[in-house]
């Protein structure tokens, strides 16, 4: 049964894994950068420090939580991109090392095609199935076809999902990162109706040709909210506007999906299934709303635990196992790359 260390370092997350053929986590070790909190943002160069500190001690945690030793390991996959190229490259040259001293194969993983596979880590989800992959820097809506196979439906014309959670967040002074934040708070929304009434907030493109997104309109609109409102902003008020934003993000993620279900529907998929994936999928709103979605069409609905949405090794490793066993492994001289599309990835990513 093959083995291999994935690693991730391509935003604020050092992270390392071990998984094997069959699925199995046998060590997923997350360190979340914090020092990013009072930036309210991640700062590239922080973070890449950060990683280079961490790195080598986070792979060894993992070897000894997997109570292995580099030996036992098949293969090592790391994040080639896209993300902030100084923490990318750290993790890189990292992996790069142990492949070349074990002399075992690598594999440069798409952290997009993680997010993509997460989810047939713990189950059995065939392909084609529709992806809605909503994280901080990536809203889009895609056909995952097969391993490195991607058809992109809709996009985000501005902002991503996530990126407007972290914006709210910040506006209404509920720190970072904002996703977490603004769903807690939330949740104290003693009048969800009356929340709706007093901050109404818009909905971009829902009801528009297309599956594109766009998210900039209503952090906008969030923003003159605020700047209406003393500077310290009320609790009950931060928790009636929190509403009101989610309900709205929401609104786009079911409108934009529901279009896009139509699409993939109509190429008669043998298993059909609605895959959500990323950071923001973490949402417990959201989630309810596309299961919600998945039952009116009678899709699967699948998404991965919580603490595999986020960030996480065990995503890569997992991308780089089901690219070990097609024989998709990459020269040692790979490159990174700040960008990297996912519907690039079949005409080959080298
Ligand atoms: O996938 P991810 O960990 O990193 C990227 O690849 O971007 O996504 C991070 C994003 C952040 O914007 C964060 O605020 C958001 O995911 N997020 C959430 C939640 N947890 C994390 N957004 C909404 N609700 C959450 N519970
Ligand atoms: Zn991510």
């Amino acid at each position: 049964m093959k083995r291999i260390l994935g690693i991730e370092t391509s935003c604020d997350e050092t992270a390392a894994a071990i998984v094997t053929e069959q699925g199995d986590i046998l060590a997923n070790i997350v360190l979340s950068q914090r020092d990013h909190d009072v930036f309210g943002g991640v700062v590239p160069e922080i973070a890449a420090r950060a990683h280079l500190h961490h790195i080598d001690t986070l792979v060894q945690q993992a070897l000894d939580e997997a109570k292995l030793t580099f030996k036992d390991l098949d293969g090592v996959a790391v994040t080639a991109g896209p993300g902030l190229i100084g923490g990318v490259m750290v993790g890189v040259m990292t992996a790069k090392a142990i492949a070349t001293v074990q002399n075992i194969p690598l594999v440069a993983v798409n952290h997009l095609e993680g997010h993509a596979l997460t989810v047939r880590l713990g189950e059995d989800v065939p392909f084609p199935y529709l992806l809605l992959l909503v994280s901080g820097g990536h809203c889009q809506l895609l056909i995952v076809q097969d391993v490195g196979k991607y058809k992109r439906l809709g996009t985000t014309l501005d902002d991503a999902a996530g990126e407007a959670f972290d914006k709210t967040a910040k506006l209404l002074g509920l720190g970072y990162p904002g996703g977490p934040a603004v769903e807690k708070t939330a949740l104290e929304c003693a009048d969800p109706a009356q929340a709706l009434k007093k901050f109404p907030l818009p909905t971009p493109m829902v009801g528009k040709p297309g599956c594109d997104f766009s998210f900039s309109g209503l952090k906008t609109a969030v923003k003159r909210i605020a700047d209406t409102l003393p500077n310290a902003i009320e609790r009950k008020d931060a928790a009636d506007i929190s509403y009101s934003f989610q309900h709205s993000v929401a609104t786009i993620l079911n409108n934009r999906t529901e279009r896009a279900i139509k699409e993939y529907l109509a190429l008669n998929p043998a298993h059909p299934a609605l895959v959500v994936a990323g950071g923001v999928a973490a949402n417990k709103t959201l989630r309810q709303g596309l299961e919600a979605l998945s039952r009116k069409y009678k899709i699967r609905f699948v998404a991965p635990p919580l603490n595999l949405c986020t960030d996480n090794a065990a995503m890569i490793a997992w991308a780089g196992m089901e690219r070990l066993l097609r024989g998709m492994t990459d020269p040692s001289d790979f490159p990174v790359y700040p960008r990297w599309p996912l519907e690039s990835l079949g005409t080959k990513n080298v």
